[in-house]
């Protein structure tokens, strides 16, 4: 098996595992799991905030009217949904469209981390204040942080993660929308860097350690990945 299709059979693995959750209060009012979609090598990432009533409808993220923006600004930099993968904060719809609660966002941001880990994007678009506040560890809100590019560790990959308004907070204001396609503009050449250094994993040789042997990594498939509608390009 390539890299390539070892990423995506794990990654369906993950989906697997994740659309039998019930981490959360969630499980009891969703219609189903809205994992993410795209492509499963893909180099940029988006996360917003959690699906919606077409998503939680349709299984998929971002298939509304934020998703058809997110799509025409993917396409103004020469780009489109099939090339990188989208996803959100929360895979579960919250009743009524209502904020995410903490406690929701701890008990799903497992299958994020996974999310990035499998995918290993060099580069990841928050998008609005919930991913922004949760992949930065930290409160600062997104009108203060939009278009600022910085390298920040998610789980054990470090990446470039690029603050953006949330598209539908850009659907009915049309300088939010400015900004937003502004801060666009510049995702091509955040990409052209490459991948940031990533953390050391290799023991300092100065230092002098038991050498136990690492244990082989739990397999994330808990059971054979099912043929599925999961948007995976
Ligand atoms: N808003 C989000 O944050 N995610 C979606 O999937 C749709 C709308």
């Amino acid at each position: 098996m390539t890299d390539a299709a070892e990423r995506r059979e794990r990654l369906k693995g993950v989906y697997e595992e994740a659309r039998a959750c019930t981490r959360c209060r969630l499980a009891g009012t969703r219609t189903q799991v809205v994992f993410g979609a795209g492509n499963a090598n893909a180099e940029l990432m988006f996360v917003g905030e959690a699906p919606g009533a077409n998503e939680d409808r349709l299984g998929l993220p971002f298939v509304g009217q934020a998703g058809k923006l997110l799509e025409k600004l993917l396409g103004e930099i020469g780009s489109e949904r099939g090339a990188v993968w989208i996803c959100n904060v929360l895979k579960c719809r919250p009743p009524g469209n209502r904020d995410p609660h903490p406690d929701e966002i701890e008990a799903c941001q497992d299958y994020l981390h996974h999310q990035v880990e499998l995918i290993e994007p060099t580069l990841i678009c928050t998008l609005g204040n919930f991913a922004t506040k949760l992949l930065r560890g930290d409160p600062m809100g997104i009108s203060r942080l939009h278009g600022h590019d910085e390298v920040r560790v998610i789980g054990r990959r470090a990446v470039r993660l690029y603050p953006l308004y949330h598209p539908a907070a850009a659907l009915y204001t049309p300088a939010t929308l400015e900004m937003l396609r502004a801060d666009f503009q510049r995702i091509p050449e955040l990409l052209a860097m490459g991948p940031p250094p990533q953390p050391v994993s290799t023991p300092d040789p100065g230092i002098e350690l038991d050498l136990v042997p690492e244990p082989e990594p739990e397999p994330l498939l808990a059971e054979p990945a099912a043929d599925l509608q999961l948007g995976l390009f």
